[in-house]
């Protein structure tokens, strides 16, 4: 375990749980921990060990309930804008080469809210509440919930959220798209890992081709997502792990894919 004050970080195998550390204040995003987060998916993107990647807040209250709105007070717009001028979270999040699981376990919010669209799977415990109260703070969001949010749930369930500032249970968060499925508290660790599990033995070249082809559909016009999509096949279709994905099943056993 790699432990940085702000965010843990264990390896077991083949998967990465890194989990935002700040109970006492929601897991709460202030400076440090952005940088803690950004120097782990650095060091992780780096661990060929490494195949799936799960995100979750400590404790059974908080996933992250936003940027530090202590922080606010006193920054010149300046100093805001250099802050966000910086490398990016969630950024780092989406472009991170591994499927990345969002293990939403309490109040996922404004930046928290944000982190989790960063990532490529989204599992919600029912006690989960999300929104973007930005609104309420007289701001709008800055990491993407403009962005993300109308792609994933449609232009209308994103005003919704975006206008009001509400917050919503995980049951509709589920009908809306925001989360991918709900599982009971209680469950929510167990059942992530297991889907964490069966996602880390596929093959890491096909896996990171797949995020590939997918980020370029949220790009780039069809005719140029499909293009890529081939090229991307090429890639696949050269690669060690189908040699042995293939020679697996027309022998009938379980492929072990190698990542080359
Ligand atoms: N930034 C800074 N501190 C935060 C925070 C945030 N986004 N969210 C929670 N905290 C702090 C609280 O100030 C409090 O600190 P204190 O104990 O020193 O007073 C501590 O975390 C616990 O919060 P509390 O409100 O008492 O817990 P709760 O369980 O009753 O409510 C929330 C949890 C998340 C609903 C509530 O804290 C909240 O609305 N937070 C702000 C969410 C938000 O607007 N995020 C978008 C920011 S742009």
């Amino acid at each position: 375990m790699t432990e940085s004050s702000n965010v843990l970080v264990t390896v077991r195998d083949r998967i990465a749980l890194l989990v935002i550390n700040r109970p006492e204040k929601r897991n709460a995003l202030d400076a440090a921990t952005r940088r803690q987060i950004l120097t782990a998916l650095d060091l992780l993107k780096n661990n060929a060990e490494v195949r799936v990647l799960v995100i979750t807040g400590a404790g059974d209250k908080a996933f992250v309930a936003g940027a530090d709105i202590a922080e606010f007070e006193g920054r010149t717009p300046v100093q805001q804008y250099e802050t966000m001028s910086g490398p990016s979270i969630f950024d780092a999040v989406e472009s991170f080469p591994r499927p990345v699981i969002a293990m939403i376990n309490g109040f996922a919010l404004g930046g928290g809210c944000e982190l989790a669209l960063a990532c490529d799977i989204r599992i919600a415990a029912d006690t989960a509440r999300l929104g973007q109260p930005e609104v309420n703070l007289g701001i709008i969001p800055g990491g993407g919930g403009t962005q993300r949010l109308p792609r994933l749930v449609g232009t209308g369930a994103a005003y919704r959220l975006l206008f009001t500032g509400d917050l919503i249970g995980a049951e509709e968060a589920l009908r809306i798209g925001l989360v991918d499925e709900v599982v009971p508290a209680a469950r929510l660790e167990e059942h992530v890992m297991k889907l964490a599990a069966s996602i880390a033995e596929k093959s890491p070249v096909a896996l990171q081709l797949i995020k590939e082809a997918v980020r370029a559909s949220l790009r780039s016009p069809l005719d140029e997502g499909l293009r890529q999509e081939r090229g991307l096949f090429g890639v696949a279709f050269a690669s060690e792990d189908k040699a042995e994905g293939v020679a697996a099943f027309l022998a009938k056993r379980k492929p072990d894919f190698k990542g080359r």
